[in-house]
């Protein structure tokens, strides 16, 4: 079983990416293997909209560090998405990495391997309250949907704008617990 997560915040000591690693933690404690990836110190490039993919069997034409993304997707069992929200969305790194995925979109060969895998998505932010943050991540999840994933959880941590702040609230610890016993 590999379980990953892909953290879209660019900040060391990131919320977002302690709330990621506090799930990954407790699949691994199940005997899951996982890997964390930095998606804002990687090299990607936004989807070029060439479909180029859609004539190759799912193959995006870029060379860059998403080819690391794609081959750890299509061996994982689950994935944990997360993303803090800017200006009520994601990051704009996680929408490269989400736009890049559009290579597997109606891809039937890619739909039959996603079945098996659950998806499920973490999002950070400030003062904004859940429910202005909740239908963004939504729309993450229901990307993940269509390109024919199982459907996992999606939770929202607000009060988070300091680094590292997460790691006081324990309600918060026990929701991305919570999310990653449910992939197990
Ligand atoms: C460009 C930018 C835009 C932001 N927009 C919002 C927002 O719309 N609503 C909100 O509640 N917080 C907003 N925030 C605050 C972040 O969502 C919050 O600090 C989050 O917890 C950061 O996650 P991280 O610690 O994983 O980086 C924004 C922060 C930045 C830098």
């Amino acid at each position: 079983m590999k379980v990953i997560g892909i953290n879209t915040s660019p900040r060391d000591g990131s919320n977002n990416k302690i709330a990621i690693q506090t799930a990954l933690d407790v699949a691994a404690a199940k005997g899951a293997e996982t890997e964390i990836f930095d998606t804002c110190k990687m090299n990607i490039t936004g989807c070029q909209g060439d479909n180029y993919c859609k004539a190759h069997e799912g193959k995006c034409a870029i060379d860059d560090d998403m080819t690391k993304i794609y081959s750890a997707i299509e061996e994982a069992d689950a994935i944990i998405f997360g993303s803090p929200i800017y200006f009520g969305n994601i990051t704009g790194q996680g929408k490269l990495v989400l736009d890049r995925l559009y290579s597997y979109f109606m891809s039937e060969k890619h739909q039959k391997l996603f079945s098996n895998k659950k998806v499920s998505i973490i999002g950070t932010n400030g003062v904004a309250p859940k429910e202005a943050c909740i239908p963004a991540l939504n729309a993450v999840l229901e990307a993940f949907g269509m390109l024919g994933f199982q459907k996992g959880d999606v939770i929202d941590l607000p009060d988070n704008n300091d680094l590292k702040a997460i790691e006081g609230k324990e309600d918060q610890l026990t929701e991305a617990k919570t999310l990653g016993e449910n992939l197990i």
